[in-house]
């Protein structure tokens, strides 16, 4: 499948996703967010009313293009850069973002990454890098959220205090041979959110994961790019089509509005069936 680029024009066809702006008056940040899934939800968060950082730690370019398309579209969004494995740079990032817009509202810990390998190969270094990025750098961006949402006070945007969106995956239940680094991370995604929103969810803060399912982004574009492994993916699929970061986007959208302010500590799947185990679908 060929997957339609993001810009300008596409930027402001999203506002008319959001005709109320549920997000008006708020700020984001979403890491990871100059590609793939980190993309679509700061270009939605911005089109339905929220001013975005859209953090990144490689490629500039794309970053500041993605806050162009965001700022000439009528919003309000800046870049910052930061590793989220990094402590000292996580909190620079959240510095940086509360100097630009005065707090936060919605965090979107989503920078994730694979190292695939077949356990027997699998070198400390693949181990590390998956359990830092995906774990590690979600725990830190929680922490510094918190923190901030404290630091601040209720404020009239919202209902509740802030929102925190975890990016978990498809397998934070399902297994996934070959990727024991990458499934172990997500499934420490599923529990940490959870501990985490029944530690702070009477301080009104919500916290809550996606999980999306294949979603066609540059992680996993050997899986879509060609007609022979769409066919194949799309075996996986009950829904029979591959995602697309505006499905996660819409998503992202809802779980930080207070249309879902009764959802806490929930992971909403987003994957076109692809937890219903498509195997058994003709009786297994
Ligand atoms: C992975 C993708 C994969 C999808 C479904 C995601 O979490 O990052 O590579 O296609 O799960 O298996």
């Amino acid at each position: 499948m060929v997957l339609e680029e993001y810009n300008l024009d596409r930027q402001k066809a999203l506002i008319s996703l959001y005709p109320h702006q549920p997000l008006r008056g708020q700020s984001a940040l979403v890491t990871g967010a100059n590609s793939g899934i980190g993309e679509g939800c700061a270009r939605h968060l911005a089109a339905a009313g929220a001013a975005v950082a859209v953090n990144y730690v490689r490629n500039p370019e794309a970053a500041q293009k993605i806050v162009d398309d965001i700022n000439q579209s009528g919003g309000k969004a800046i870049a910052v850069i930061a590793d989220v494995a990094s402590e000292e740079q996580v909190m620079s990032m959240f510095l940086t973002a509360v100097a630009a817009f005065g707090t936060l509202d919605i965090v979107v810990p989503n920078a994730g990454l694979q190292q695939d390998s077949k356990i027997e190969k699998m070198t400390v270094s693949q181990w590390d890098l998956v359990m830092n990025v995906n774990l590690r750098g979600q725990f830190l961006c929680i922490r510094e959220a918190i923190n901030e949402f404290e630091r601040r006070g209720m404020h009239d945007v919202s209902k509740a205090l802030g929102k925190i969106v975890c990016m978990s995956s498809v397998h934070e239940v399902i297994p996934w041979a070959g990727h024991a680094n990458y499934a172990a991370s997500k499934g420490g995604v599923m529990l940490m959110m959870k501990s985490i929103a029944q530690e702070v969810s009477d301080r009104k803060i919500r916290v809550n994961s996606i999980a999306p399912g294949a979603i066609a982004t540059p992680i996993n574009r050997p899986a879509w790019d060609t007609v022979d492994a769409e066919s194949k993916l799309l075996d996986l699929i009950p829904y029979n089509r591959v995602g697309l970061p505006d499905d996660i986007g819409q998503a992202c959208v809802w779980l930080a509005s207070d249309a879902s302010d009764y959802v806490v500590g929930t992971t909403l799947f987003v994957d076109g069936g692809m937890t219903l185990c498509e195997g058994f679908a003709s009786g297994g």
